[in-house]
C-alpha cells in the first residue's frame, strides 16, 4: 500500500516532468550497472576510505567533478558481519572538514559519526565499530554540520552490508555483484558543461530535486544478471526525493528487508515508495528470461491527483509511450550464467514488538517550516526558512532529549505542513502508525526512516542498548538533507 500525500507549496509542473523524461544524454549507449568495489572488513582488517576530490563520468565523454570515498564518486560497499569489529580508517584529503556518519549502524555515540565528529582538511578518523546488530543493508554518508546535502549530493557516500549466520543460511541470492545487487538511487542535475549543480540557498520547500536519476552513479544503466531470482539491495541515497519504485511490465517483486534488515516475510508488491535514507532489499524472479525495466518515478508528479499516486502512477504506465517514465535500471537476463531458484523461504525472521506495559514513556515531535528572518526575497526566501523540531532548530550546543538507555520509549512524529522522512541514530525502531494508519506490511519491520506528514501523528517504539554522551550525542532528524541542513535536526544523548 502506497500513501497518497500532499506534498509542500512549492513545485512546478514543468520542472518535475522534466525529470522523469530524463535528459538526451540518458538516450546515448547504454552503460554498464556499476557495482561498488567490495572490501570485506568482517575479518577486523581495516578498511581505508579517503574522502577525496575526484572525476567521475555520468554522461559520456564528460568528466564532472565529484567527491568520492577511495573512488571517484561514492565508495566502495563495506561488509560486516554481526558479532564482529568492523575498523574504519578515514582520512580526509578535502579542503574542508567531513563528519562520516554509519547510517542504521547499532552503535555508541563516540563512533557514529554524527557532525561532532568532523574531520578536519589533513586529519584521519579511525573509529572501530562493535557490530552486534543482525544482517542488514545500511550505508555511510557526510553528516558534516550544514554541509551534508552538498557532500553528499558530489558523491559522499557508500553501502553497508551486514551479514550474520541467520541470514546466511535462508535460500536467498547473496552473490555480490551477481545477484545480488547494491543499488543506490539518486537525482542529479547537471549544467552545460555536465558539472553538478547544487544550492542549498537556492533549494526550495522540498529540497534539492535533482531532474536525473542516476543509479549507482550511472544513468540509466544496464545490468547483466543470472535468469533467475534477483536480490536488489535499494538504498534511497537522494537529497530530497521520494520514488515510486515499480518494474514497467508490472511484474510483481517480494520485499524482504527494510532499514534494520529481514521481514518477518516475504511480502508481494508491485509498486513501493521509497523516502530519503530509506533502504529496501527486495528479490525479483527473471527466470522467464525477459529483460525487467526498474522504474524510480519521481512522487511528487502526483501532487494533484485525488485518486492517490498508485492510480495515478498505473495510468502513467498506461499512458502514451512517449509520457512512460524511462527504466532507470534494465536488469538484462543471461541464460548462460548459473542462477539462484529456489524459492523465497516462507518466513524470515522474528520480530518481537514490545508489549503496552513495557513502554515507558511518550516523547512528541512536530517538524516545522517557517519563513525565517530574512523574508520574501528573489527566492521567494527559502534560504532564510527556519526549520525546527519541536521549535528549536538544531543547536550543537543544545542537548534536546535525554533517553534511558535499554528502556523501550514511544516517540510520535509530526509536521506542520508537507511530508518528511524522520531518521533515529543508533538504533532500529518499528513503526506503530504511519501519517495516522496502521503500517502495511512492508513496514512492520525494523526501521530507521519513518514517513511522517501533517495529517496525522506517525509512532515509533523504540530502544537505544548503547551510549551516547552530550560530547558525542546521537542526532535525530528529517532526511531531507536541506532540511537537515537548515536545522531540522535534534541531539539526544543515551546513558
Ligand atoms: Cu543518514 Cu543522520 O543520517
Ligand atoms: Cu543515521
Ligand atoms: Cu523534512
Amino acid at each position: 500500500m502506497i500513501h497518497s500525500r500532499r506534498r509542500f507549496l512549492a513545485g512546478g509542473a514543468a520542472l518535475l516532468a522534466a525529470g522523469y523524461l530524463q535528459t538526451a544524454w540518458a538516450k546515448a549507449a547504454p552503460r554498464r550497472l556499476p557495482i561498488p568495489r567490495l572490501v570485506d572488513g568482517s575479518d577486523g582488517a581495516p578498511v581505508d576510505l579517503q574522502i577525496r576530490p575526484g572525476h567521475w563520468s555520468f554522461l559520456p565523454g564528460v568528466k564532472t567533478p565529484t567527491l568520492g570515498f577511495s573512488q571517484g564518486y561514492l565508495g566502495p560497499t563495506i561488509r560486516t558481519r554481526q558479532n564482529s569489529e568492523l575498523h574504519l580508517r578515514y582520512h580526509n584529503g578535502l579542503a574542508e572538514s567531513v563528519a562520516v556518519h554509519g547510517h542504521g549502524l547499532h552503535v555508541p555515540g563516540d563512533v557514529d559519526g554524527g557532525p561532532q565528529l568532523a574531520i578536519a582538511p589533513g586529519e584521519g578518523w579511525q573509529p572501530t565499530l562493535s557490530i552486534v546488530q543482525p544482517a542488514a543493508t545500511c550505508w555511510y554518508h557526510s553528516h558534516t554540520h550544514g554541509r551534508t546535502g552538498d557532500q553528499v549530493y558530489r558523491g559522499l557516500a557508500g553501502m553497508i552490508i551486514i551479514d550474520d549466520a541467520m541470514t546466511d543460511s535462508l535460500a536467498l541470492p547473496r552473490r555480490y555483484g551477481v545477484d545480488d545487487l547494491p543499488v543506490i538511487i539518486q537525482d542529479r542535475t547537471f549544467d552545460a558543461a555536465g558539472r553538478l549543480v547544487y544550492s542549498l540557498m537556492d533549494a526550495d520547500e522540498d529540497g534539492w530535486l535533482g531532474e536525473t536519476v542516476v543509479i549507482n552513479g550511472a544513468i540509466a544503466p544496464v545490468a547483466t544478471v543470472p535468469a533467475g531470482k534477483v536480490r536488489l539491495r535499494l538504498l534511497n541515497g537522494a537529497n530530497a526525493r521520494f520514488y515510486i519504485v515499480a518494474f514497467a511490465d508490472g511484474r510483481p517483486f517480494h520485499k524482504i528487508a527494510s532499514d534494520g534488515g529481514l521481514l518477518a516475510a516475504p511480502v508481494p508488491l508491485t509498486e513501493m515508495e521509497m523516502a530519503p535514507g530509506e533502504r529496501c532489499e527486495i528479490v525479483v524472479d527473471l527466470s522467464d528470461g525477459q529483460p525487467a525495466e526498474l522504474l524510480t518515478v519521481f512522487e511528487d508528479q502526483f501532487d494533484d491527483d485525488d485518486e492517490g499516486f498508485v492510480s495515478g502512477f498505473r495510468n502513467l504506465l498506461a499512458g502514451p509511450v512517449d509520457r512512460r517514465p524511462q527504466p532507470a535500471l534494465t536488469l538484462q537476463p543471461d541464460p548462460g550464467l548459473p542462477a539462484h531458484r529456489a524459492p523465497l523461504p516462507a518466513s524470515l525472521a522474528t520480530i518481537t514488538r514490545p508489549k503496552a506495559h513495557e513502554i515507558a514513556r511518550t516523547r512528541d515531535f512536530i517538524l516545522a517550516m517557517q519563513p525565517g528572518k530574512g523574508g520574501h526575497g528573489a527566492h521567494g526566501g527559502h534560504a532564510a526558512m527556519d526549520m525546527t523540531i519541536n521549535g528549536a532548530a538544531m543547536d550543537m550546543n543544545v542537548i534536546n532529549e535525554r533517553v534511558e538507555r535499554g528502556v523501550w520509549e514511544r516517540w510520535r512524529i509530526k509536521a506542520d505542513q508537507g511530508a518528511h522522512p524522520f531518521h533515529v541514530h543508533g538504533c532500529s525502531f518499528l513503526i506503530d502508525a504511519m501519517e495516522g494508519d496502521v503500517a502495511p506490511p512492508d513496514q512492520r519491520g525494523w526501521k530507521d526512516v519513518v514517513v511522517l506528514d501533517d495529517d496525522d501523528w506517525s509512532e515509533i517504539v523504540v530502544r537505544f542498548d548503547h551510549p551516547a554522551s552530550a560530547k558525542f550525542p546521537y542526532m535525530y532528524h528529517c532526511h531531507i538533507l536541506e532540511h537537515e541542513d537548515r536545522g531540522m535536526m535534534g541531539q539526544f544523548t543515551v546513558s
